[in-house]
């Protein structure tokens, strides 16, 4: 048990001495000649996870989801994704800087579909006066609602939609692993619903970096140039893959001990362990910082999501006995 216990996000894992003596001994070449064996193997390994012809390892991402992005729609397009999506709050206006593409939003309470209001912002082409819709993207689980997971049924009624107007689909899943978890529904379930999509190796699987696009091989034909293009071309990153295959192997179904910890601390701050799917739980308090402040000098990290709303991440870092001592603090701080 660790002196301070750190819920600030699934970012913040350090890798286990396995997973370092993973990407010790891994094979490595030079990965913009093609040549890095260990590379290779992640990006095969996951398109087949989701049932995708390919995919690309990148750093970040946020790398991963602009170079998905714009696969499905280009300059002076739109994308229609929830207001609180990663790509449209926490990615710098990249999607604008780099493809030059728009968006538009919906609201939904815990971030999901609402596919009548997807019909009502969609136009495809409304004449050289309005900005052509080209793709909708969807974020499973949702990081600022929640971790929230999206029901595979929504996301089959979006695919029939997106099928039936000529949309396309870009799905951020970067916490799909802790869906899949959370419901059982097979990640290649989740990616046929999908035109394109980003999934993140350094969240909860706890990688130190990693994230690939997944998709059609045109798809990734094109997101390796671009990522060349934004200077992601990277070398003997075989040491870095090894560290994400380690994490596919031995992460994914601890994962369940994480969504079980943040059931925990959801009762200790009034929220209802029911509505917590995985591993994060965002809930609303009148002074956010105050909170955080107050938590942080009581050994407990949390973060502000907003001015009145307060989240918490639980990672392969975090016990049950640093989630019990934590739920202990956070109760005494919300009675008080
Ligand atoms: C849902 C979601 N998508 C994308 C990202 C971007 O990942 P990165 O921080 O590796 O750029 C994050 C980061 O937390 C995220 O929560």
């Amino acid at each position: 048990m660790s002196e301070i216990v750190d819920l600030r996000s699934d970012t913040l894992t350090r890798p286990t001495a396995a997973m370092r003596r993973a990407m010790a001994d891994a094979e490595v070449g030079d990965d913009v000649y093609g040549e890095d064996p260990t590379v290779r193997e992640i990006e095969e390994r996951v398109a087949e996870l989701f049932g995708h012809q390919a995919a690309l390892f990148t750093p970040t991402g946020s790398m991963a989801n602009v170079l998905a992005v714009r696969t499905v729609a280009g300059v002076g397009q739109e994308v229609l994704c929830e207001a609180r999506a990663h790509i449209a709050r926490a990615e710098l206006g990249a999607h604008a800087a780099y493809t030059g593409i728009t968006m538009r939003t919906w609201s939904h309470p815990t971030g999901g579909i609402d596919l009548p209001a997807v019909k009502e912002l969609f136009a495809p082409d409304m004449g050289p006066f309005f900005v052509p819709t080209a793709a909708i993207a969807v974020e499973n689980t949702h990081n600022f609602a929640g971790g929230t997971v999206l029901p595979i049924e929504d996301l089959i009624a979006l695919r029939q939609y997106a099928d039936s107007t000529g949309a396309r689909i870009h799905l951020d899943g970067a916490r799909i692993w802790n869906a899949h978890v959370a419901t059982g529904v097979a990640l290649a379930d989740y990616g046929r619903t999908a035109d394109v999509m980003a999934v993140c190796l350094s969240k909860g699987l706890g990688a130190p970096i990693g994230s690939l696009v997944v998709g059609d091989q045109d798809a990734i034909d094109e997101s390796r140039i671009w990522r060349k293009r934004m200077g992601g071309g990277m070398r003997q990153v075989g040491v870095l893959a090894a560290a994400g295959l380690h994490a596919l192997e031995h992460h994914v179904e601890r994962l369940a001990d994480d969504h079980a910890h943040a059931r925990l601390l959801a009762e200790a701050v009034g929220v209802d362990p029911a509505a917590v799917a995985t591993n994060i739980v965002v809930f609303d308090h009148p002074d956010a910082a105050g909170f955080v402040a107050a938590a942080g000098e009581s050994g407990v990290r949390i973060s502000a999501v907003g001015p009145r709303a307060v989240r918490l991440v639980t990672h392969l870092d975090v016990t049950t006995e640093d989630a019990q001592r934590a739920a202990a603090v956070l109760l005494r701080l919300a009675a008080g």
